[in-house]
């Protein structure tokens, strides 16, 4: 065999769109040394030759026989109810040297087949699936590209050599396809419902109206919709008449199913009931709009994941001066808890000023995932309709919450009271991530959490345990523990309290209050009494205090500087990072100061005044817990020496966030040094230079904002994290004067 080529001769039995533009594509990237076609009827042998798909087309396998050997490959691309006719005569002609592999869509009946023929004689029989195609057909519809960035399945069968196995994974990865492996059974399930069930409704539906309906002149009415709808129903005939055949007992697994909740959504119109209408509609959408998350049966979608695998890179442009008058995108925090309660509750809460970043959403989708209808979001509005305490349903996969551990951990509370199991994982970030301080209390509750090492997620919770209140002493500061306990508590027997060892933002305890739920405080210990109920209510989330801090201190740090943030969340657990500044020298004023919804809210102006390097005190630090990566670079700016104690928490946030810290600090030549627990920072002179976000949000946006006191561009890689609390950010930060540059790769 030559050793440029990946394989040496390629044999394409059936001349259809499939096997010509595998030849094609062979041809055309230098694939094989030569392509071989079996044709059913010499005209399309001819004109596969003379149209170059071919070098060579025959209608009798036999003749070409004597030819293979060794490193060539047969690939049978004929109507899955043929490929069995086609082995039969292999069977008499090919050595087992040669590689033999298929593309019919259906596995299971050809692996039957293939056992009848070959019995356990099948090293070199591969079974595969290339997931493309298009409703064109015939030898002139090949297309050399069609492959490309297409999945191919295949699905080894026992007895299959590696060798052979590899050889077929080899060409199709040389045809620029992505080739992966899965059984044959689930292979013909996922395709039943992805591709069999499709298939067929549209097929169906098209010979309905063309044949059922009362008007002949129905399609001259059809529009866009229709013409998406049932684009497939122009697919070849035979093949997918074979498919239902060959494929029968998933096919009619998932005629059922669908058919079953085709019923359901008669009934909810024929009953007016609008809700059930919604719920199917909005979660069809999300589901569509991520439709990844269908094919991989995950609960949430893991386009996410995709997203964040896509390189991005912020290049900042040194110096300049912040003004303006901006809002930032709705607190994260208080967006999660909405939708956690106003899922629970018993009613439609209507929620304003929704954060649509990705934690926040990964809250929602969880929600939804358990039955919950919410509508939107759509420009921060969300109406959630609520099911009640008892009213959520088993998910169908593992509820996936990306880099949110706000999620994680309020949701293991409530989860840890339903009557279901379900399974909670992430990010590789927050896999890392320490869930013992919630998984601990939670099975002194009498909650089963089972972990993976160390206490890191997954969890996998046990429903239908049942739950006693309990009192817990918190070891940690913790905002998320406290919310997951006091969560979990509503559905414990008796009382559930909890001891803050410093004082942690309260949004649920207000946000239970607004929903009609007792919550009690006494001094440092915060209880709730099981039994109650939520009542919807509407909430108008502010804007978050933790993403204004990003612009408070640009215009710390710039001389010239003058930018007011609307309507900002200022509930006295989260305003630490206005206390830290004002006692570094900033000049900062709130006006319009207000309540909506159970939170204080105001306008914050800071106009620029030189900072100065001070001892932060520890009890703002659990105030200002998220927002010291931002004082950092204040710090580092500032005249004079910072130096932070308390703050260990920072170093199990999305990344260890002192060290993160320091280290770019250092690059871009602070002096300073990480402690146990904090930070020594002298203020200096920044200069250029690239610098790692670790994949932190906070991080990255920290490192943004360093450039206007830079002398030197500022490079922060890993950037796409950034969505997850702060969509808009880099359009806002261009608003306000900072240049940057945002680089996809
Ligand atoms: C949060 C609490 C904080 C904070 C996180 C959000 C919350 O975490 O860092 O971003 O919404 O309860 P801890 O409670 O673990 O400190």
């Amino acid at each position: 065999m030559a050793k440029t080529h990946t394989i040496n001769q390629l044999v394409v039995i059936g001349l259809g769109l499939i096997g010509t533009s595998l030849a094609t594509a062979c041809k055309k990237r230098g694939v094989c040394q030569r392509v071989l076609g079996v044709g059913r009827r010499e005209s399309v042998c001819e004109q596969a030759v003379s149209l170059g798909i071919v070098d060579q087309a025959t209608t009798d396998i036999k003749t070409i026989a004597p030819l293979l050997g060794e490193g060539d490959v047969i690939f049978i691309s004929v109507p899955t109810l043929t490929v069995k006719s086609v082995l039969e005569t292999l069977k008499t002609c090919i050595p087992n040297t040669v590689t033999i592999t298929d593309g019919a869509s259906v596995k299971g009946s050809v692996e039957q087949d293939v056992r009848s023929i070959f019995g356990d004689d099948v090293s070199n029989i591969i079974l595969g699936h290339p997931i493309a195609g298009s409703e064109k057909s015939g030898v002139e519809a090949f297309n050399p590209d069609l492959y490309a960035d297409h999945r191919i399945i295949i699905t080894p069968i026992d007895g299959n050599s590696p060798s052979h196995i590899q050889r077929v994974k080899s060409m199709w990865q040389a045809v620029d396809a992505q080739v992966l492996e899965m059984s044959v059974k689930d292979h013909d399930a996922v395709l039943a419902a992805t591709s069999h069930l499709p298939h067929a409704i549209a097929f169906s539906l098209v010979d309905t109206l063309a044949h059922d309906s009362k008007n002949a002149n129905i399609f001259r009415y059809a529009a866009g919709g229709f013409k998406d709808f049932t684009r497939i129903a122009s697919s070849d005939a035979t093949m997918w008449r074979d498919i239902m055949l060959a494929n029968k007992a998933s096919v009619l697994d998932a005629i059922d199913l669908f058919s079953n909740n085709l019923a359901r959504l008669r009934h909810s119109i024929e009953t007016d009931d609008a809700t059930t209408l919604t719920g199917v509609f909005t979660r069809a959408k999300v589901a569509r709009d991520r439709f990844t998350t269908m094919l991989s049966h995950q609960a949430y979608s893991k386009t996410m994941q995709d997203q964040k695998d896509a390189h991005i890179v912020y290049k900042v442009a040194p110096g300049g001066t912040v003004n303006g008058t901006i809002r930032v995108p709705g607190d994260k925090s208080i967006s999660h808890r909405s939708i956690m309660l106003g899922s629970l509750a018993e009613g439609t809460t209507h929620v304003k000023g929704f954060l649509e970043g990705e934690d926040a959403l990964a809250t929602l989708q969880a929600f939804r995932d358990m039955g919950v209808v919410i509508e939107g979001p759509d420009n921060g509005e969300v109406t959630v309709h609520g099911v009640g305490l008892h009213g959520l349903t088993a998910p169908t996969g593992p509820l996936y919450v990306g880099n949110s551990g706000t999620s994680m951990r309020l949701l293991s509370g409530i989860l840890a009271g339903q009557a279901f199991n379900t399974q909670l994982t992430g990010d590789e970030s927050l896999t890392k991530r320490p869930m013992n301080r919630v998984a601990k209390p939670l099975a002194q509750m009498g909650a089963t959490i089972g972990t993976a090492a160390e206490g890191r997620p997954p969890l996998e919770i046990q429903g239908g345990s049942d739950l006693n209140g309990i009192h817990y002493d918190m070891p940690v500061a913790s905002a998320q523990v406290k919310s997951c306990l006091l969560l979990a508590g509503l559905y414990a027997k008796g009382q559930t309290s909890v001891t803050e060892p410093a004082p942690t933002r309260d949004h649920t305890e207000r946000m239970l209050r607004g929903f009609g739920y007792d919550v009690k405080r006494e001094n440092d210990i915060i209880s709730v009494q099981a039994g109650g109920k939520l009542t919807a209510t509407d909430i108008d989330v502010p804007a978050d205090i933790s993403s204004a801090t990003f612009f408070l201190v640009a215009g710390a740090i710039t001389e010239g500087s003058d930018i007011t943030l609307t309507h900002v969340g200022i509930n006295p657990t989260r305003i630490g990072v206005i206390n830290i500044l004002n006692l570094m020298g900033a000049n900062i004023t709130l006006s319009n100061e207000r309540e909506v919804g159970g939170e204080p809210v105001a306008d914050i102006r800071l106009q620029y005044a030189p900072l100065k390097g001070i001892v932060v005190p520890e009890s703002q630090v659990p105030l200002a817990i998220d927002e010291f990566p931002a004082l950092m670079i204040a710090a580092a700016c500032a005249e004079g020496e910072t130096i932070i104690t308390g703050a260990e928490e920072l170093r199990v946030k999305e990344t260890d966030r002192i060290q993160a810290m320091i280290d770019g600090l250092k690059t871009l030549g602070i002096t300073c040094h990480a402690t146990e627990d904090g930070a020594v920072i002298q203020g200096g002179t920044l200069k250029g230079g690239t610098v790692e976000s670790f994949h932190d949000h906070r991080i990255a946006m920290s490192f943004t904002i360093a450039a206007l006191r830079a002398i030197g561009e500022i490079t922060v890689n890993n950037c796409a994290n950034v969505s997850t609390s702060f969509p808009n950010f880099t359009d806002l930060a261009k608003q306000v004067g900072i240049s940057l540059d945002v680089i996809r790769s």
